[in-house]
C-alpha cells in the first residue's frame, strides 16, 4: 500500500535509537523527508547517515533535548526556515526511571512530567500553527501501555503519560476542523535498549539470568513474545498516512494483546 508520504516532511523526536529511530526509518522508506533529533549530536548524526544510506532519502539530524524549551524553539525555527512546513509530528522522549511509589521524591515526578508530558505539549505547540495554516497535519504521540494499565514498577511512567492522552484528545477535538489528526500510540514491550535495561534490572532483582527474565516478560503476553521496533514503526507510519485520515483522538495499543481489558 502506498501511504502517500513521499512529499511529506516529518519530525521525529528522540530518534537516535529505539522506537524513534525505527519510526524515522519507516517514514523515510515511505519517502518522507525526516528531521530527527536527540540530545547527543554524534549519535543523531550517525543515525541520520545510516537511514539515508538505507533509503536514499533526506534525513536531517538536529540535536535537541526535548525537555529544554530553548532547544525546541531552535528546532522549530530551523525546520520552518528550511522546509516551511511540517506534515507529520511524532513526539517521543526517553523513559523515566523504573521504580515503585516508595522509590521516588516529588522532584522525580516533576522531572518525569517535564520529560514525557511537557515535552510533547511543547512540541505540539511548536508545530500546530503551521499545520493549521496548511490545513493538514498528522500528530502521533508515543506513550506506553501504562496509560491503559498502570504497571506497579513504572509509577513515573503511569503518572506522566496519561496527561499526554488527555492533551492529544483535546487537540483532536479542537483541531480536527483543520484536517489535523492527533492520536496516541501505546507500546507494550518492544525490544529496544530501554526494554533490555528493564529486563536486566528484573534479572538482577530476581537473581536470575537475562534469558529467564526475558522469558518472564514474554509469558505475560498472549503472543508470547516481545514486539519489534519495526512492528511499532509500521503502526506509526499508517497513522501518519493519508489513508488514516479518519482516525482521530484514539489511543492505539501495540502490545501483543498484553492489556487485559475490553476497551
Ligand atoms: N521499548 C519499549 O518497550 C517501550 C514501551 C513503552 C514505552 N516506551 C517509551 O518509549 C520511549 C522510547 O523508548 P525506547 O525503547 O526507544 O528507548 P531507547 O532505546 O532508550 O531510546 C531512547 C531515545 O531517546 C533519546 N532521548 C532520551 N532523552 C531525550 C531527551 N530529553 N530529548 C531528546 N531525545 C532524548 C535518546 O537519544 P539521546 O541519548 O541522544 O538523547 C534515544 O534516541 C521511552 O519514553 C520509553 O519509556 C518504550
Amino acid at each position: 500500500m502506498d501511504l502517500h508520504l513521499s512529499k511529506k516532511v516529518a519530525v521525529i523526536t528522540a530518534a537516535s535509537k529505539g522506537l524513534g529511530k525505527a519510526v524515522a526509518l519507516q517514514l523515510s522508506k515511505e519517502g518522507a523527508t525526516c528531521i530527527i533529533c536527540s540530545r547527543n549530536s554524534n549519535s543523531i548524526k550517525a543515525t541520520a547517515g545510516e537511514i539515508t544510506q538505507q533509503t536514499g532519502n533526506d534525513v536531517i539530524a538536529l540535536p535537541c533535548d526535548v525537555t529544554n524549551t530553548d532547544d525546541i524553539a531552535k528546532l522549530k525555527d530551523a525546520i520552518l526556515k528550511n522546509y516551511n512546513t511540517v506534515d507529520i509530528l511524532f513526539t517521543n522522549a526517553g523513559g523515566p526511571p523504573a521504580g515503585f511509589i516508595t522509590d521516588f521524591s516529588l522532584e522525580d515526578y516533576k522531572k518525569a512530567i517535564e520529560l514525557n508530558l511537557i515535552s510533547a505539549i511543547n512540541l505540539i505547540y511548536a508545530f500546530l500553527p503551521v499545520m493549521q495554516k496548511q490545513n493538514y497535519g498528522r500528530i502521533i504521540a508515543s506513550t506506553s501501555i501504562t496509560v491503559k494499565q498502570p504497571l506497579d514498577n513504572l509509577v513515573l511512567s503511569n503518572v506522566s503519560r496519561t496527561g499526554v492522552v488527555a492533551f492529544i484528545k483535546s487537540i483532536a477535538n479542537q483541531y480536527g476542523k483543520y484536517n489535523i489528526t492527533a492520536n496516541t500510540v501505546a507500546p507494550g514491550y518492544i525490544l529496544t535498549d530501554r526494554l533490555k535495561s528493564l529486563i536486566e534490572l528484573k534479572a538482577q532483582q530476581e537473581n536470575t539470568t537475562y534469558e529467564k527474565a526475558l522469558a518472564g516478560f514474554s509469558s505475560e503476553i498472549p503472543l508470547q513474545r516481545i514486539g519489534t521496533p519495526e512492528e511499532f514503526a509500521a503502526l506509526v507510519a499508517f497513522l501518519a498516512s493519508q489513508q488514516a485520515g479518519y482516525i482521530n483522538g484514539q489511543t492505539i495499543l501495540i502490545d501483543g494483546g498484553m492489556y487485559p481489558g475490553l476497551f
